[in-house]
């Protein structure tokens, strides 16, 4: 097949995919755009829906992961650019500091860019649990309670852009100030900071960065799974296949 036929059987093949399946979005992507009170209707008589089955798998608009995906297919094909987590790497590896600070910097966001926004250090944390140094996940949870905490030791300061999104008289909830009284003191706390500190100046836009330095970083510090991410049956596996896979029926 030439380039443009296989382009052309690739197309058909979506269209067909799209023809056969109903992706559904969770309750939760779409709770408060419609009101949680309300029936979950799920209109499976509805005539366009006619002869279609509900999607127990890949979503046919997103792009194919490989049978047996790795981190960073999960960084090609289910983000962004990266650009806040590559930029937030590459200043932690330019101030020179260690390979597993690299390794959280990289990833610290991760549940940001992919999975669910609020509380993502504790999603973060989760997904990586089973695969990164127990210190790597246990600051990638603590810096989001660090970002609100300044530390003059580091030169941290309270972001200003926090002032800009969240408002100057915006206080931080209940079980973060005590998240922060557990974690101040803690052996693991300048792994967490330093997360923090490399942080902070990476929404540079102009700054030009690349996957490439930190591949072999990844290959010593984050054990992928043999099965690929999602079908390795560790505590975490459904949390990736659900990325994989976001708009599965059940
Ligand atoms: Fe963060
Ligand atoms: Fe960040």
């Amino acid at each position: 097949m030439t380039l443009s036929e296989r382009a052309d059987a690739l197309e058909k093949q979506l269209s067909d995919d799209l023809d056969r399946t109903i992706p559904v979005r969770a309750p939760l992507y779409t709770s408060g755009d419609r009101d949680p009170r309300q029936p979950l209707e799920i209109k499976s008589d509805a005539p366009e829906f006619a002869g279609k089955k509900f999607n127990m798998g890949h979503d046919a608009r997103l792009p194919k992961m490989p049978d047996k995906p790795t981190l960073t297919d999960f960084f090609e094909l289910r983000m962004g650019p990266a650009t806040h987590l590559l930029q937030s790497a590459t200043h932690a590896l330019k101030a020179g500091c260690d390979e597993k600070i690299v390794m959280a910097c990289l990833v610290h966001d991760i549940a940001v860019s992919m999975f669910i926004r609020g509380d993502h250090g504790y999603w973060g944390a989760q997904l990586l649990e089973p695969y990164v140094a127990e210190e790597v996940s246990w600051a990638i949870r603590a810096h989001q309670t660090l970002r609100f905490f300044p530390d003059e030791k580091y030169g941290y300061v309270y972001p200003e852009l926090y002032v800009k999104f969240f408002g100057a008289d915006y206080e931080v909830e209940p079980y973060i100030k005590r998240n922060y009284e557990k974690i101040r003191n803690h052996k693991w706390y300048e792994t967490a900071r330093l997360i923090t500190v490399n942080d902070i100046y990476s929404f540079d836009k102009t700054m030009s960065v690349s996957m490439d330095p930190f591949r072999d970083i990844i290959a010593r510090n984050f054990k992928q799974p043999e099965e690929g991410l999602g079908w390795d049956d560790s505590p975490s596996s459904h949390m990736w296949r659900t990325i994989n896979w976001p708009t599965r029926f059940l």
